[in-house]
């Protein structure tokens, strides 16, 4: 087994044709490693949810290569046409904005995914369970998401995204609603989750106060990909 969860080689992303041809990615190449935090930090409009996109199988890019895990996802084409299997299968996604579903309820907003995988609602509610446990809002499993906190529906936020056992998750601005303190908890359970469940976890921040939290920078920078390393005496866990 390899440790490389995500590879990406010379990739391009163009929008429209023409006179409205918008150049985002113009030839980006990196890996992401299993029990790794990344952050991505670009200004706004530099591409990050559009790389983001690619590589959670959503947003077709213009040319290049993407791996996830050993797979070969996409050469110059989508290389299956189930696409949203892989994507349920291999990733998890937290937005900004939670986006639970307000008419469920916690645990069945967890679920929610494996039981479209076919997995039992016994088992899967057994292990959204665990993972609520684990991010300490069991005691919500019935509450409905409008009575949680930002804080505590971003747990379980987090929760749903690890709810299919995904070995990749891919965060856009997570932390962006949430105050410091939250913030910092935030990311400190993606960094647990990466380092105790083998995640490999890319998570788009604007917040320079969560970097020395992360293993590792992603920038986009003249629409290539470079990675930057954490000062080392910055890091603090
Ligand atoms: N569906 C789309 N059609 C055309 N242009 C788009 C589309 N999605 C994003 N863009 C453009 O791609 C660039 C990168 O957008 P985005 O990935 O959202 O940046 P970021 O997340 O870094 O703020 C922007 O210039 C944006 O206007
Ligand atoms: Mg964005």
């Amino acid at each position: 087994m390899s440790t490389q969860a995500i590879k990406v080689e010379n990739l391009v992303k163009n929008f429209g044709k023409g006179s409205s041809l918008v150049e985002v990615i113009d030839g980006a190449s990196f890996e992401v490693n299993k029990g790794e935090l990344v952050a991505l930090v670009a200004p706004s409009g530099a591409g990050k949810t559009t790389l983001l996109m690619m590589i959670g199988c959503v947003e077709e890019p213009t040319s290049g290569t993407i791996w996830l895990g050993d797979e070969k996802v996409y050469e110059n084409k989508w290389l299956t046409k189930e696409t949203r299997k892989i994507r349920r299968e291999k990733i998890g996604f937290i937005f900004q904005a939670h986006y639970l579903i307000p008419f469920l309820n916690i645990l069945e907003n967890v679920t929610l995914v494996p039981q479209t995988n076919g997995i039992s609602k016994k088992e899967s509610e057994e292990f959204a369970m665990e993972l609520l446990e684990y991010f300490e809002i069991q005691d919500k499993a019935q509450a409905m998401p409008s009575a949680l906190s930002g804080g505590q529906n971003q747990r379980a936020a987090i929760a749903r995204a690890l709810a299919n056992k995904p070995k990749i998750i891919l965060a856009d601005e997570p932390t962006a609603a949430l105050d410091s303190k939250r913030s910092v908890d935030v990311v400190k359970m993606l960094k647990k989750v990466a380092l105790e469940q083998d995640v490999a976890v890319i998570m788009v921040t604007h917040d320079e106060a969560m970097l020395p939290l992360c293993d590792r920078i992603l920038k986009i920078e003249d629409k290539k990909v470079i990675s930057v390393e954490v000062a080392k005496e910055a890091q603090i866990l």
